[in-house]
Formats: C-alpha cells, structure tokens, sequence
C-alpha cells in the first residue's frame, strides 16, 4: 500500500493535535446545549471516532451513508443517500461531520435531508477541505486542513475503497489513479 503513494501531505501527528483544536472549539460551541452528531459514512468513520473522545459533553451519534464518486477522483455531483436515521433530530443541534469538503454537494444535499426533520441549528464539520472546488453557497463551519486541489487517500478516504486504514493523508502516485482509469 505505501509504494502506492507519492506523498504525505498530512502526518499523523498533525492530525492527532488538529482534532484536538477542533474538539475543543466544538466543546465550547456546545455547551449546554444538546449536540447529535451526524456522521457520513464510509469516509469519516476514522474522523468520528478520534474526534468525539475529545468532546467530553453529552451527545448522540448517528450514521447515514452518502456516495458522489463511483470508481475515479472527479466528483459525478449526483449524491447518493443510503439508510435512514434513527435518531428524532426535532430541536436538535445537528452537527454534520464528513471527511472533505470538496465541491460541496454531499453536504448541500445531506443538509436539505436533515432540515426535514426540523432541527433548531445545522452546523457541519469535516476534516478536508478543498477551497478551490467550491460548488455551492455553503461553507463548512468546523475545519481541521485546508488542502490544495488534488486527490488524497488515507484516515478514512479512499480511492476505489482503497487506502481508508492508511493513519496519514496521502497523495497517490500518478500511475495508480491512470492505471485504474484505462483498466475501467
Ligand atoms: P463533494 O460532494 O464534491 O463535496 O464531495 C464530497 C465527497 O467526495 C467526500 O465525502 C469524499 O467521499 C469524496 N472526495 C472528494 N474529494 C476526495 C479526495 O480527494 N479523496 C477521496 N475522496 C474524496
Ligand atoms: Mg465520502
């Protein structure tokens, strides 16, 4: 898997204190108040989990799938919502965490989602973000690394459901991403 990758771009250790910076900012918009984290899965699974050990106020958690990339790194803009929450999100503070923030539209739509359950607030956090892909007239709230335009692996994303365990966020090596392309 690491001779897969051209670079890190984000080490572990980088990680491990950013979401620590977070989590406090997080703690401290919530307190008092009754946070329902609303986690997007399969890419922020690793992110969820190291970020809500270090927000130490009660809070619910729940998961609802989404997918816009099928097997290459353009975004196809059409996001799939798969699976229902479980959770009553009425008068809720709703924090929304995914792993990127690329063009936007995941979250654009996941927000329209949730309003229907009529939340009192809907903020949105995630660890990536691509400021240069912007798409829609939302920003997240909560960001741990602004990044360059490029693709990356690792602390939860993937590439063809790749490279999700790698501890760091990584570029991949060119010839990977085009020998999947020509493959397909
Ligand atoms: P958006 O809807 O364009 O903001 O895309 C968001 C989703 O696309 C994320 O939740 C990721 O699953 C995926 N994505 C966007 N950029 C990357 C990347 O650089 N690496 C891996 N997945 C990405
Ligand atoms: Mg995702």
């Amino acid at each position: 898997m690491e001779r897969d990758i051209k670079e890190v771009l984000i080490s572990e250790e980088r990680i491990k204190h950013k979401i620590k910076e977070l989590a406090k900012k997080i703690t401290h918009t919530y307190k008092g108040k009754e946070l329902t984290i609303i986690a997007i899965t399969n890419g922020s699974i690793i992110f969820l989990a190291d970020l809500i050990r270090h927000i130490p106020i009660p809070l619910l958690v729940d998961v609802i799938s989404a997918s816009s990339y099928g097997s290459s790194t353009e975004s196809s803009e059409i996001v799939t919502i798969l699976g229902q929450i479980k959770i009553d999100l009425k008068n809720r503070n709703v924090l929304i965490i995914d792993d990127i923030f690329d063009t936007g539209k995941t979250l654009e739509r996941i927000i329209k989602k949730i309003s229907q359950f009529n939340p009192k607030d809907i903020k949105t956090c995630v660890l990536l973000e691509k400021p240069d892909r912007h798409k829609v007239n939302i920003k997240p709230d909560f960001v741990c690394f602004q990044i360059p335009n490029e693709f990356v692996v690792g602390y939860g994303l993937d590439y063809n459901e790749k490279y999700r365990n790698l501890p760091y966020i990584a570029v991949l090596k060119e010839e990977i991403i085009n020998k999947n392309k020509t493959s397909i």
